[in-house]
């Protein structure tokens, strides 16, 4: 089934994900593409429904700045926000000015033309973050909106169907942002919204069939979320031409490869074969302390343990993998700095022979969850944590041996169980304790102690793209921090992190 589709043109901005998240709360697929990349693919492609351009950090009034993709003016309805609307501005014949500070922050919006893309709004508050401003709108734009410090805030050309918000209406701090991105996808481009997770599934089997026709396919599974739903939809789509492969890399929490185990022979018809790579692992770790060798090396280890199961099996032409947006995203676009390499997107070594398919690389976390229960899928394997793909060896900093691993896996269990006997985990994105690689002094029976540091975090999220530290009472905290320089051996601190992402990272690595 073809749906009607939104691309959101990237121009580099810290909320372009956003937006694609929230066009597709509202039912509707949408797909971020490069700003680079949007003439060809809007000349070639079949063409969407409407055209978001995204926020940016760049000046139109620059020398080589990012610029409008000519095919959208075609007849395709545009909405500009921040630097998009800039960039509608100073491509249509309007003026943009330079700012000499940049506005930042909560702003009381004016409207001014009532029955327009913002009139009628009853909670007027917006999130401005820009440098210039429009200054006057092209000609055939109407002004619709302004702020104290910004006289052109919003325009719009109802006869072309164009439209640009100097603010962020994809961010929670405008309230409103919803109602503004409803109107323009239904009321503006007549949009319905034909995009559930039940569509996702059924046109992904078809996609799955077409390119995998009668060969064999290798899933990765791990026991999280990503690749367990993965796995399913896969069955789901390719029956017995499914064999599922969890390598056991030592690096999993405390008990959770038998749990995996366990739980995949109960809920999955294709065979599970256990390949216990623990030794290779640790032997490729050993001495590495680099985050991004690490990461390399266990992308690397993950696919020479595959590499060897498929030559058993013979024919298998196809690696599944559970790879989300996030991690594509993360991953480094033409236009999103390089973060971090998720093993499973950057990490993949050259000499790798089998063909990686990700089907659920256009999904967000959440989306991910509603495709699992729609699979039928149990509450328990659908809402776990979210797991890092290289495991305790990014919670581990410093060398990865086995004796630390067993540490941080002995603290994260106490964490873990103490924050569910207390009912803290519930409305938890992500809680772990990590380890760090530098040693304290602290004084245990009357003898000196100088040991490590074990760090918990725990954090709430709604894509990982953001985080916040979770306020947990201190009490709480306490008791666990107590059990933890007791019962694990070779700790004898316990720090608790209050960073959020950004400007950190959730895992520490
Ligand atoms: P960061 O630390 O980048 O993590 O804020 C964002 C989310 O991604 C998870 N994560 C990974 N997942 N392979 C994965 O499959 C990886 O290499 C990886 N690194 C981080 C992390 O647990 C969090 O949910």
């Amino acid at each position: 089934m073809v749906h009607q589709k939104v691309f959101v043109i990237d121009f580099g901005g810290q909320y372009s994900q956003l937006i694609v998240r929230r066009v597709r709360e509202l039912g509707v697929y949408s797909e971020m593409i490069a700003w680079t990349e949007a003439e060809a693919k809007l000349a070639t492609c079949e063409r969407p429904s409407a055209i978001i351009l995204s926020g940016g950090p760049r000046s139109v009034l620059e020398g080589q700045a990012p610029s409008l993709p000519m095919e959208c003016l075609k007849g395709i309805p545009t909405l500009g926000i921040c630097y998009g609307m800039q960039l509608l501005a100073h491509s249509l014949g309007g003026q943009v000015e330079k700012a000499d500070d940049r506005e930042y922050g909560k702003r009381e919006l004016n409207v001014t033309k009532p029955g327009s893309l913002v009139g009628g709004l009853t909670q007027a508050q917006v999130w401005m973050s820009h440098g210039d401003q429009v200054l006057q709108a092209p000609p055939g734009f109407d002004t619709i909106a302004s702020t104290e410090s910004c006289p052109v805030a919003a325009i719009e050309n109802r006869a072309q169907n164009t439209y640009g918000v100097q603010f962020h209406p994809e961010v929670s701090h405008t309230p409103e942002g919803k109602t503004i991105l409803r109107r323009f996808l239904f009321d503006r481009c007549g949009l319905h919204g034909d995009w559930t997770s039940e569509s996702f599934i059924e046109d992904s089997i078809e996609l799955i069939r077409q390119e995998v026709g009668d060969k064999r396919v290798l899933c990765a599974v791990s026991g999280g979320v990503d690749s367990s739903v993965m796995a399913a939809l896969m069955s789901r789509a390719l029956g017995d031409q499914v064999t599922c492969v969890f390598v056991n890399h030592g690096l999993l929490r405390k008990n959770e490869a038998e749990q995996v185990i366990e739980a995949f022979s109960s809920y999955f018809q294709p065979r599970l074969v256990v390949i216990d790579a623990r030794n290779e692992f640790f032997a490729a770790l050993k001495g590495v302390t680099d985050p991004e060798a690490k990461r390399k090396i266990i992308g690397a280890e993950f696919v020479r343990a595959f590499e060897a199961h498929a030559d058993d099996l013979k024919g298998c032409d196809f690696l599944a993998q559970g790879t989300l947006y996030p991690d594509v995203i993360e991953s480094g676009s033409a236009t999103a700095a390089k973060i971090k390499t998720h093993h499973n997107v950057g990490g993949l070594p050259d000499w790798m022979r089998l063909r990686v398919i990700e089907p659920l690389r256009w999904l967000f976390k959440d989306e991910v969850r509603s495709v699992g229960k729609n699979l039928g899928l149990p509450e328990e394997m659908v809402e776990r944590e979210p797991f890092p793909g290289p495991g305790l060896a990014v919670r581990i900093l410093g060398e990865v041996t086995p004796e630390r691993v067993a540490i941080v896996q002995d603290a994260d269990w106490i964490f873990r169980s103490e924050l569910r006997s207390r009912g803290l985990h519930r409305g938890i994105w992500q809680s772990y304790a990590a380890l760090l690689d530098v040693k304290s002094v602290g004084v245990m029976g009357d003898e000196r102690t100088y040991q490590q540091p074990i760090v918990l975090r725990a954090v709430q999220s709604e894509d990982a793209m953001t985080a916040q530290a979770v306020a947990l009472p201190f009490p709480a905290l306490e008791e666990i921090a107590h059990r933890i320089v007791n019962e694990v051996q070779g700790v004898n601190r316990v720090l608790y992190d209050l960073t959020s992402k950004p400007p950190a990272t959730i895992e520490w690595e």
